[in-house]
């Protein structure tokens, strides 16, 4: 890496800063030729941006993983259709409700109700659990994250009480998608769930993963691109890591050196969006959720789930969920997060974005 390259890095980072945006060729450049300093300069100032909005307030989500049935086939996925390995389980509604209660009792007034597209969970039985989990805790927040459904059921979702949905958009390049998905499954349905969903009124959550099988840092670019357009309330990124029991078994995990200093970037292009230090980036690499953070992330997502379905959530390979991932060791994440100098915070954590 010559200077002069290292340079112009740090001028398109400190460019970035200022304006909230560059041209698709400098996001290229500042990706491609991404440096020691580059790094250290978006950090900081992703970081300002981060102090700017949020402060030294990190939000934490529960995250339930009520539901490992899926009938998708995503190449990448532990808990894909064709993965006859994966051990399968459904949480009932009066189980999920007392992970609501434990996370409520621990100091979480956000629920994430994540699970495979389990064609179990219809709109009746949804709605219904969404239903119990309204009455019950009427202060909290309510995120669902049960992948692609049509817009009459996001409706009806949201009007029982649903406050946010969480729906990667895994790739903004179709071509790319299709290397990512079988045939069956469509680009353009799932971003039409996504305007669906912000136009409903939900506070919405794109992403991808980092350095996922056939990605280009052009098609980072256009994620990039896709996401300053849409405007998300949330972003979820983390690094793309290979499960044994799928198609894409042999194929190279992403870094977290790449994830945080997307996020950085992200960050500084939309300074008000909620961004976790993800689970895939605290799996990647040990202490990876604190340089997430340090990078500009301002949310984190500890598992609420049972102890005894933990292990069987398995997107990929030895993915985390006991230590400072438990929602039941909040105080290991208290220090953790006080090791760096934030704090972790006890409210809903809604997001300053305006829409
Ligand atoms: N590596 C990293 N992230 C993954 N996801 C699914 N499988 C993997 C994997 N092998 C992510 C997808 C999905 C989210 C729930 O988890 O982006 O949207």
């Amino acid at each position: 890496m010559s200077l002069e390259r290292e340079k112009r890095t740090v001028r398109l980072a400190e460019k970035l800063a200022r304006e909230g945006d560059l041209s698709d060729g400098e996001l290229l450049e500042l990706i491609r030729d991404r440096n020691e300093a580059s790094a250290r300069c978006l950090r900081r100032l992703a970081g300002e941006a981060r102090d700017r909005v949020y402060g030294k307030k990190i939000y934490i989500r529960g995250l339930i993983e009520f539901t490992n049935y899926c009938r998708n086939n995503c190449f990448y996925c532990g808990i894909r259709r064709g993965n006859e390995k994966a051990v399968r389980y459904r949480l009932k509604e009066e189980e999920i409700l007392e992970c609501c209660r434990e996370g409520f009792e621990l100091g979480f007034r956000t629920f994430v109700l994540q699970g495979g597209e389990d064609p179990w969970y219809n709109d009746e039985r949804l709605e219904h659990l969404v239903r119990a989990v309204r009455r019950e805790f009427p202060d909290c927040a309510i995120t669902l994250s049960v992948g692609e459904r049509s817009r009459e059921s996001y409706e009806r979702l949201f009007a029982a009480g649903v406050d946010r949905y969480l729906l990667r958009h895994e790739t903004a390049v179709k071509s790319h998608y299709e290397m990512l998905h079988p045939a069956e499954m469509s680009f353009d349905h799932r971003m039409q769930c996504l305007r669906d969903l912000k136009d409903i009124g939900y506070q919405t959550g794109c992403g991808m993963m980092v350095q996922s099988p056939g990605q280009t840092e052009e098609d980072l670019v256009a994620d990039l691109r896709f996401m300053k357009e849409f405007r998300p309330h949330m972003i979820g990124i983390g690094p793309f890591l290979s499960h044994k029991d799928t198609p894409f078994k042999e194929e190279k995990s992403g870094t977290a050196e790449l994830t945080v200093y997307l996020l950085s970037i992200i960050r500084l292009m939309l300074p008000e969006v909620l961004l976790p230090a993800t689970t895939a980036l605290g799996t990647a690499e040990e202490g990876g959720r604190k340089l997430g953070v340090l990078a500009g992330a301002n949310v984190v997502m500890p598992n609420l789930s049972p102890a005894g379905v933990r292990k069987k959530y398995m997107l990929y390979d030895n993915k985390l969920s006991g230590g400072s991932e438990a929602a039941e060791h909040l105080d290991l994440l208290r220090e953790e997060m006080g090791s760096i100098g934030f704090e972790v915070a006890v409210d809903r954590g809604d997001s300053r974005m305006d829409g």
